[in-house]
């Protein structure tokens, strides 16, 4: 089985994928670090020299390589989801299940602030307030991709070992 983390950026797809792996002694594979590794360039290089669109194709065909791992933990990048067929390949990929780690606006909003210079959608945003802003209008049109996840859980005001075991008791 393959175990997909969908959300936010800042939701803990990273830091949740990762430990979970550890405790099922699955593989783990960070598609962010996938793309850099095999685009020899950091996120925010692709975004700034080649621009998004080489980056929203680039994530596309590197989904559709790690697709084909098993038994592997995936975590996505937070727009994954939400471009071309990504969804659809992820909903219909076999022996696999997706997991919308959930997160309220106010709790991204302190995860990013001090991140956001590393990120290149958040980067230009200058006070929590316009980050507050943006995060909510970008969240209500991501959604509707988040939201077909096989399981949803909310990460606000759980420890790590909260989600892990909310994840062993909604998936198996
Ligand atoms: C993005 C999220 C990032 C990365 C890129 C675009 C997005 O991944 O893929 O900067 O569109 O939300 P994380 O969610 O791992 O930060």
């Amino acid at each position: 089985m393959n175990i997909f983390f969908i959300g936010y950026m800042g939701s803990g797809k990273s830091t949740i994928g990762q430990k979970f792996s550890e405790l099922l002694k699955y593989e783990y594979v960070d598609l962010d670090t996938y793309i850099q590794d095999r685009e020899g360039l950091l996120i925010p290089e692709i975004f700034k020299t080649k621009g998004e669109i080489y980056f929203r194709k680039a994530e596309n065909k590197y989904l559709k390589e790690v697709l084909h791992l098993e038994k592997t933990i995936l975590s996505l990048g937070g727009g994954t989801p939400c471009y071309g067929n990504n969804m659809e390949l992820i909903t219909t990929s076999p022996k696999s299940k997706s997991v919308y780690l959930k997160s309220s606006i106010p709790n991204l909003v302190v995860r990013l602030y001090n991140e956001r210079a590393s990120r290149p959608l958040i980067a230009h945003l200058n006070d929590k307030d316009e980050l507050t802003e943006f995060i909510g209008k970008h969240l209500f049109e991501r959604s509707q991709y988040y939201s077909q996840s096989d399981i949803t859980i909310s990460t606000d005001n759980k420890s790590i070992n909260d989600i892990l075991e909310e994840l062993v008791t909604k998936l198996f």
